[in-house]
């Protein structure tokens, strides 16, 4: 399986999950697993780019696609521009639901660089923060869209 552009070698049957792959075999453990039946967007990787539910995606069904976890959040410009809003604000609180949130907020601002209140909404509404921190998240996402503008923060 090709993670974060890398190939990496996996002896395990083509039905397992990407979660378990990723977290038993790969040692990668930054990607979540919350509820393991697609609803609360802790396991959130990007496959291809796209925003992809890791405990209810078979290694196999992934082919050749680029699998993207958190572990690699820094290596794009938008992923560096939520961490620093992540920090700035605070978002975090237990931290649990975190990289599916990130990896959903790099997914929406990799194609919509200024996404409306309802865009944010539409975009993270698979993600469930037992904390709370939704407003806290939506507030990162927009700082985070306002410093890739270039423009001051408010
Ligand atoms: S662990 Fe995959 S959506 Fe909850
Ligand atoms: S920060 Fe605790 S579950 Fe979201």
């Amino acid at each position: 399986m090709k993670v974060n552009g890398i190939e990496r070698p996996l002896d395990v049957d083509g039905d397992t999950p990407v979660l378990w792959a990723l977290r038993d075999v790969l040692g990668m453990t930054g990607t979540k697993f919350g509820c393991g039946m697609g609803l609360c967007g802790a396991c959130t990787i990007h496959v291809d780019g796209a925003p992809t539910r890791a405990c209810l995606t078979t290694v196999e069904s992934v082919g050749k696609a680029n699998v993207s976890t958190i572990e690699s959040l820094a290596a794009t410009r938008v992923g560096r521009a939520l961490q620093k809003a992540w920090l700035d604000l605070d978002v975090v609180q237990c931290g649990y639901c975190q990289s599916g949130q990130l990896m959903s907020a790099t997914a929406l601002l990799s194609k919509n660089t200024a996404p409306s209140d309802e865009e944010i909404d539409a975009a993270m509404s698979g993600n469930v923060c037992r904390c709370g921190t939704y407003v806290r998240i939506r507030a990162g996402i927009k700082e985070a869209a306002r410093a890739l503008s270039g423009k001051a923060v408010a």
